[in-house]
This record gives structure tokens, sequence and C-alpha cells, in this order.
């Protein structure tokens, strides 16, 4: 049916028509960097223009559809693409913290009600997810990627396709996936963006293309080409990834999409002229240019002249009608252009309380020890007792520069949040502890000492505002609110710009006015939470070593402030488990648990041996590990039993471990699995994930864990690019975190 539609609709089409299909301009609304589109109500009608990008509000695209449908010679409806990153309207934690609560069905719930209400404000296609792995928090984008892990990032990656795409855009509340940033983009040297990517292939097979994959095989819509290169080839020019890979060993149907001015971007690479680099990329596999305008300005040249064939355009023309017949525009163009549905779907009720339940998830707890209170007149005052939960009663101090702002609490990339619903920190906390305690708040310092970095770190107008009265101002006013406070919650850390795209960044630390700021509260002697914004892994060694209580709140989404209150006042225990390691300092970056052992790796127990492969200065061990994260009870793991220690090729084996929650609140834990190949062809890591299970437990309960293991777990990409398992010994391992593991071991055979 698809095929006969779409054949008979290109026997009608012009080349020019071909080529309009290929082509997103930009609407002028919201965009970043290069954009040169111009004139596009004349283009649209002209039909050269396959799909509109990041244009917001159902009446405009409606009106923008009827123009392609009434106005175009043939009426070939347009896609109307958007970053819809972690939410809409409702804003969920962003994807680094919504990966911390390593729960599918979550995950998954977020990318629904995204799309839900998406789809009700006229949007068919989202540019998420971002599914690049990334082992260097310098990289500003970690905030936007599910951290380290492929085997993690392979399952977000799923649970995100199937939550945007559900039964195949069948339904109007249903939208086009578009997985990104295809390959590699996680890996920019030295962190900063945009940079270079080169790594052995055997690399990238077993440590970031898992993801991409993953998302193909959920039937991802889409895919995002990458601005990087890849082994010297522009990743958009690259034949080897958009068809060898891509398409004929994974066996993706959808189409691609460049990054933004990626086919323009090439010209600076240095592969050619316009006219060159947009044949490449068509001929490489790539088939709609998101604003360069470099295919509608060359292609018909490029295939006079020979340099690119009919068949070429042809297919890049078929595989962007076939999404959007698959989208059901064809049949209706004004599928997702009902204008009754923005009031009734957006930011309902309904989905700002999964979105408060989602980010209460995301939060890690990184530190909850007792204060050395001098005072002793606080309510959670104890010098037995964890400063976390607090009571709701007294005066709490609430200090910082995160503590007053609407703007920053969704995070980066929510380019369709309303700004002002989002209520900051203090108005949620006063909004929960109204006639039971009182909220006190200061500023205490500004973002950083540094007006111009700030600048820096703006995008899309955010930024923090800058008070104009000097740091010894903004201390004094903090402390005297500090003094007269029964327990202090430190709003501190990145703004959320800081993170993000084209937000890296060479120190890791809290800004300095900031870190002085957290100094003079401690000093006060009253017991201090440092409730942690960030959109990535910081360097805090001086934070761990001073700070009773840390909560690492990420960015958390239109409900944020409300979510904090739940995880601070223990309405809700904190089970957030971290996807990224946090280093020490940055000279250990990139710093992964995931790791080879090297030939000369350091004994047990040692953190420095002569001609070992160590520092001189630090350890090797991060500060926090990947999988890090406490709760407010406890929990222990029994030793592994497994059904079998001797596994054949076609087989199976089970592994059971005893969890008990062995303190006195009820609480989640994420139970993960790790493997080692302990003898094979290739160097292996000292630990993979490869499996994990959330498990909620009552206070005192106790559960059975399981994990099935299957030869197909054991698997990896070898020198020569196949996919096997290698028969020998095997560690498999099962613990709260990376670090924290009990051990049995097995062979394969
Ligand atoms: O989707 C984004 C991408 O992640 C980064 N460059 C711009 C695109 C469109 O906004």
């Amino acid at each position: 049916d698809m095929n006969r539609f779409i054949d008979n609709l290109m026997k009608k089409m012009t080349l020019e028509e071909k080529i309009g299909q290929l082509n997103l301009p930009v609407t002028g609304e919201i965009t970043t960097g290069q954009a040169k589109s111009s004139d596009i109500s004349a283009r649209i009608k002209r039909g050269e223009v396959g799909g509109l990008f990041n244009l917001k509000g159902v009446a405009r695209i409606k009106d923008v559809q009827e123009l392609a449908v009434k106005e175009s010679r043939l009426g070939i409806p347009l896609l109307f693409g958007m970053d819809v990153i972690h939410g809409y309207e409702t804003i969920f934690p962003i994807p680094l913290g919504l990966s911390c609560t390593w729960d599918m069905k979550a995950i998954e719930e977020s990318a629904r009600i995204a799309a839900i209400e998406a789809s009700a404000d006229g949007i068919s296609w989202t540019f998420s997810p971002m599914v690049d792995v990334s082992r260097d928090p310098r990289w500003g984008r970690v905030s936007e990627g599910s951290g380290e892990d492929p085997f993690l990032g392979a399952e977000i990656a799923k649970a995100m396709v199937r939550g945007y795409q559900g039964g195949q855009m069948k339904r109007n509340d249903e939208i086009m996936a578009c997985v990104k940033h295809f390959a590699l983009y996680g890996a920019s040297e030295a962190g900063r963006d945009y940079n270079t990517v080169d790594m052995s292939r055997q690399r990238m097979f077993n440590e970031y293309m898992l993801p991409y994959q993953a998302a193909v095989d959920a039937g991802v819509g889409s895919v995002m080409a990458s601005f990087n290169e890849v082994d010297g080839i522009p990743a958009t020019a690259s034949k080897w990834l958009m068809t060898d890979v891509l398409r004929n060993q994974w066996g993706f149907q959808g189409f691609v999409v460049t990054d933004y001015t990626g086919i323009y971007e090439m010209i600076d690479h240095g592969i050619g002229d316009l006219q060159t680099v947009a044949a490449r990329a068509v001929n490489a596999g790539v088939d709609m240019d998101m604003v360069s305008d470099a295919f509608v300005g060359t292609l018909k040249q490029s295939v006079q002249e020979g340099k690119v064939s009919m068949q070429t355009i042809d297919t890049a023309c078929r595989l962007i009608l076939e999404a959007k017949y698959k989208l059901g525009l064809f049949a209706n163009p004004y599928k997702y252009c009902d204008l009754k549905r923005p009031a009734r779907d957006i930011f309902t009720p309904e989905h700002r309380a999964v979105a408060r339940r989602i980010a209460g998830e995301s939060f890690v707890l990184l530190k909850n020890e007792p204060s050395t209170d001098r005072a002793g007149s606080n309510p959670s005052g104890s010098t037995v007792q964890p400063v976390l939960p607090l009571k709701m009663q007294g005066n709490i101090a609430v200090i910082g520069p995160l503590a007053d702002t609407r703007t920053n609490m969704p995070g980066t990339w929510s380019v369709a949040a309303i700004l002002d619903k989002s209520p900051s920190l203090i108005e949620g906390l006063k909004e929960m502890t109204a006639g039971k305690a009182t909220i006190s708040y200061a500023k205490g310092s500004n973002l950083t000492s540094d007006a111009a970095y700030e600048e820096r770190a703006t995008l899309f107008g955010r930024s923090l505002h800058r008070d104009a009265r000097t740091d010894a101002q903004l201390l004094q006013e903090a402390l005297t609110v500090a003094q007269k406070a029964d327990v202090i919650v430190a709003a501190l850390g990145e703004s959320s710009e800081m993170s993000g795209e084209s937000s890296s960044r060479t120190s890791l630390d809290i800004p300095d006015v900031q870190r002085t700021l957290l100094k003079e509260l401690l000093k006060t002697g009253k017991p201090v939470v440092l409730v942690l914004f960030t959109g990535r892994p910081l360097t805090l060694e001086w934070e761990q070593a001073h700070v009773p209580a840390i909560l690492n709140v990420w960015f958390g989404g239109s409900e944020a402030a409300y979510a904090i209150g739940d995880v601070l006042f223990g309405a809700i225990n904190p089970s957030g488990k971290l996807t990224m390691t946090f280093p020490k300092n940055v000279g250990q970056i990139p710093l992964y648990y995931a790791h080879k052992n090297t030939g000369r790796p350091l004994h047990e127990g040692k953190w420095f041996e002569k001609f070992r492969s160590n520092y001189l200065d630090v350890d090797n061990e991060p500060l926090y590990p990947f999988g890090y994260g406490l709760s407010y009870t406890t929990f222990n793991y029994g030793d592994i039993t497994l059904d079998r220690t001797s596994m054949p090729m076609d087989g199976s084996l089970t592994a059971k471990v005893i969890l008990t929650n062995t303190g006195s609140r009820d609480g989640a834990e994420v139970v993960q699995l790790y493997i080692r190949d302990k003898v094979a062809e290739s160097t292996r890591p000292v630990k993979e994930l490869k499996g994990f299970q959330k498990v909620f437990l009552k206070a005192g309960e106790s559960r059975e864990i399981t994990f099935k293991i299957t030869p197909d777990l054991l698997k990896y990409y070898n020198y020569e690019l196949q996919y096997v398992a290698e028969p020998g010994a095997f560690d498999l391992m099962i613990g709260t975190d990376s670090q924290h593991v009990k051990t049995a071991t097995f062979v394969l055979h």
C-alpha cells in the first residue's frame, strides 16, 4: 500500500520537488548558531520544504500545514520537528538525571508524556533520544545523555523510543523519535564540544555503538548525524557509518537528518565547497538537510553534473515520504492539529505529578552523615542521626544563587518550557512547609565571580540574575540569615546553561564564590545540606570531606522544587544511582568503571606503586563510582549462589542473591550485575554492567533477586569485529554500585 502510494506520488514529482522534501529549514524562532533560511511561506508553496524546525504552537503549525497541503502543487504535508528532549512543557529531569533513576518504566513514561504534550501542540517529530556514551564530564552535553555505560544506555534508548513512538506512531499522541548523534559525539577530544573524535573500531563497537543500535532495533524512525568526524571523515559524509553500519549491518529503515548546519560545517572540516560537501552527505546516506540549505542550493546541479545519481535522490525522498506515510500524515495532514488538545493535554496536573515523582527518583544522595552541630539547637541536629531527612519544623535557611530562580529549574535543552511556570526552590519549599516551618532566604553569592563567564554560559536568554551587591555584602546577608536558622540548605552548583551544548568546562569545581559561601555557612556550626544543582559530574573532594549531607538534584524539571522538598523532608526516600563516575579531579579524566586492567595494574589495596599504572598526586579511584547512591535506609547483600559454575555455549545459568532492607524505612535499591571476562583473545574491561533491577523493599523485608546469564550477554566485538563469546572463566559480580560487589566465578565452555 505504502509503496504503491509513494510510487505514484513520486512519478508526479519534479527533481526540485524531490530535493525539496530533503529540506528542513529553520523558521527563525528558536535557533542556535548559524541559520540561513528566509521567506518560508513562498518556499513551502514552491514545494521546497519537507519539514519545519522548532516552530511552537498548534495554531501556527496548522496554518503552515494548510499552506503546504492547499497551496503547494502536490500538497505533500510537512513534518514538524522540535527538540523535545526531556519533556515538552511538563519538564522531566535532564536526561543524565533521568538515567540515574535506572527505572525504565519511568523513563518510558516521561517520553510518553512528552509525546502526548508535543503532539497536542502540532509536533510530529522529536530530536530525541540523545544516546551518546561519554566518559568525559568536561563535555557539557553529558547532561543530555545517559552517562558512561553502553548497556544501560541501550536499555534507556529503547525505553525512550517506545515512549515517543508507542505503537509505531499510529495514534495522534505518538510521534517519531530521532536517535542522535550518530556517531560517537560523546567522545570529543578533551571534552571540547564539536571536537575531533578518533578511536579504534573495536572500542566503538564495544563501548559506544550499542545505544544507537538499540534504538534502531526498537524501530526508531530517524537518525541524526553527528557534528564530529569519525576515522578522519565527518560523520555527515561517512558512507561507512550511514550506509554500511546503519543500514546494511543494523537494518535501519528510516531516514537520516543532519545535525543543524552539519553539511555546511564540512566546509570548515576542510573537505570541500558547499556543492561538494552536500553531494558527499547525500551520497553517504544522509537524507535530510537541517537548516543548511545545502541540498536545495546544490543538489540539482550535482545531479546534472553526474555527481549525485537520480537514484540517490529518489531513495532519500522516498525515505522521507515513507516517514510521513507511517506517521499517517497523508491520511490526515492535520492529525496533530487538533486545536482543542493543548488545553486538555499540556502541563496537566497528572503530567506534573508524574514529573514530580520521577524527579524525586533521579536525585542522588551522595553523602548523609550526622552534623557536628556545635550550636545544638536545630530540630534535625543530632550527632547520631544523619542530617537528612529534615524535620518540617523550625527555621530552615535556604541559601545560594540557585535557590531563587525559576528559569534554571527545567534544565538545559527544554525549549518548549514555559519558564515562569516552574516554582523556584524557595517557592516550592515555602508552599510545602506552610504553617509548619519557616523558610528564610538569602542569595549568598552570585553564580561566579566572573560576569563574562556567566554571559558565555547563557543560552536562549537563560542566565541567573547577577546581583549588583559585592561578594562581601551578599555573604554578610547570608550569614545573618544563617545565624537565625536551625538548619541550612545550601542551593549551589551550576546554572542550567553551564552544562549542555557548547558548555564545556576545564574546571569542574563548584565556582569559587559559591565554595567560599559554603565554607562560611559550615563555620556557623549549623547542620548544612548541600543541594547540588549540576548538569554533569563535578569535582567535590572538598565538599565530600566537609559537608555532612550532599543531595545531587541535577536539574529536575518543572516540578523539581517540590521533588527536592519531597526528598529533603523524607516523603520520598532517595534511590537514584550515578550513571557517570565522579572523579576526584579533572586530571583523572577520562575516569570510568569499565576500564581495562593494563599490564601494570596496582596491587590490591595499594594506591601508588613505582612503575605501575597510577599518578604521583592522586589515586586511581573516583570520588563516587558509577552506580553509587545512598538511601535513607540500608541494604544488605547476601553471597551469590549459582545454579551451575560451568555453562555450555547453548546453555544459561542463574545467579541469586538475597537482598535485605536492613534499615528502618521502606526504600528502593538498584541491584547491579557486572561481568568480567577473565581471559579473552582481546583485552576486556575489569567490569561491565550486564543487568540491573530496581527493587522496592519495605523496612526489614528480604527478597531473592535472580539474574539469568546467557552466552549472549558475554559477547563482545573481537579484533575482526565479530560478535563472539569466548570460552573460559568469568567473574560474576552483584552489588550496590560498581565498587561494592559480591563475586562468584563460572566457566563458559
Ligand atoms: O537537536 C539538536 C542537536 O542535538 C544539537 N544541534 C541542534 C539540533 C537541533 O536543535
